[in-house]
């Protein structure tokens, strides 16, 4: 395939980071606030689905401030991936493994994370050229015994499980060293950002961090 080498930057950052709040906004004017609450709860990080048509508009306004790391979700077409980039984006999660999604991502030059749960998909990922998938949705796909499995045969491919995934099962993800960062929505929920609540937002994005890392000092520098 035709490509530019992908930015590693935003994997080394994710792996630093280990938690990856998944974001459904409905309101781009919200994006402001939820990145305030991610940065203060110490989770510099933030994954914004196109599941809604603020997707882009939201993944400006956050890219632009220059303190997170900002990946494109549910990423499903070639001109999503566009969208995404010209928005800011510094990767493109996907729920599934396209082809073509994948192979715009390369000439963007920006990292492809497509899902990824059985070995002939890992094994499709791998001949794309990637190297780190997502492993969605994980708690109904074999959760971290899963991805253990898989990291026998695919001894260089690194896995982010997101789905179903929620603060007691993180030590399980985490201690699989083919898992690169967890993923999930429980720290960002949509009803929270709706109603304007943020101060839950960043209690339970500072939970997480807590569980993850002790050493909140750690998060520093994640872009
Ligand atoms: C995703 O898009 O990765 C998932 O919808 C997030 O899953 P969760 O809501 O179960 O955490």
């Amino acid at each position: 395939m035709s490509s530019s080498a992908p930015d590693d930057g935003p994997r080394v950052a994710l792996e630093r980071a280990r938690l990856v709040p998944v974001v459904v906004l409905d309101d781009a004017a919200d994006a402001g606030p939820l990145a305030d609450a991610l940065v203060a709860g110490g989770l510099p990080v933030a994954e914004v689905t196109f599941r809604t048509p603020a997707a882009a508009d939201a993944i400006r306004a956050m890219a632009d401030r220059g303190d997170l790391l900002l990946g494109a979700g549910t990423v499903l077409t070639p001109a999503q991936v566009d969208q995404a980039v010209a928005a800011g984006a510094g990767y493109v999660v996907s729920p599934g493994l396209s082809r073509a999604v994948v192979e715009r991502c390369a000439e963007r030059g920006v990292l492809a994370l497509p899902g990824a749960v059985t070995a002939t998909e890992v094994q499709a990922a791998l001949e794309l050229g990637l190297t780190a998938v997502k492993f969605f949705p994980a708690g109904t796909s074999g959760g971290a015994r899963a991805i253990a499995a898989l990291a026998a045969p695919f001894a260089g491919v690194r896995f982010v499980p997101t789905g179903g995934i929620g603060p007691a099962d993180l030590a399980d993800y985490l201690c699989t060293d083919a898992v690169v960062a967890v993923g999930g929505s429980w720290m960002v929920p949509r009803d929270r950002i709706r109603s304007g609540d943020f101060a839950t937002v960043r209690r339970l994005t500072a939970e997480a961090v807590a569980l993850v890392r002790p050493d909140p000092g750690r998060a520093a520098g994640a872009r």
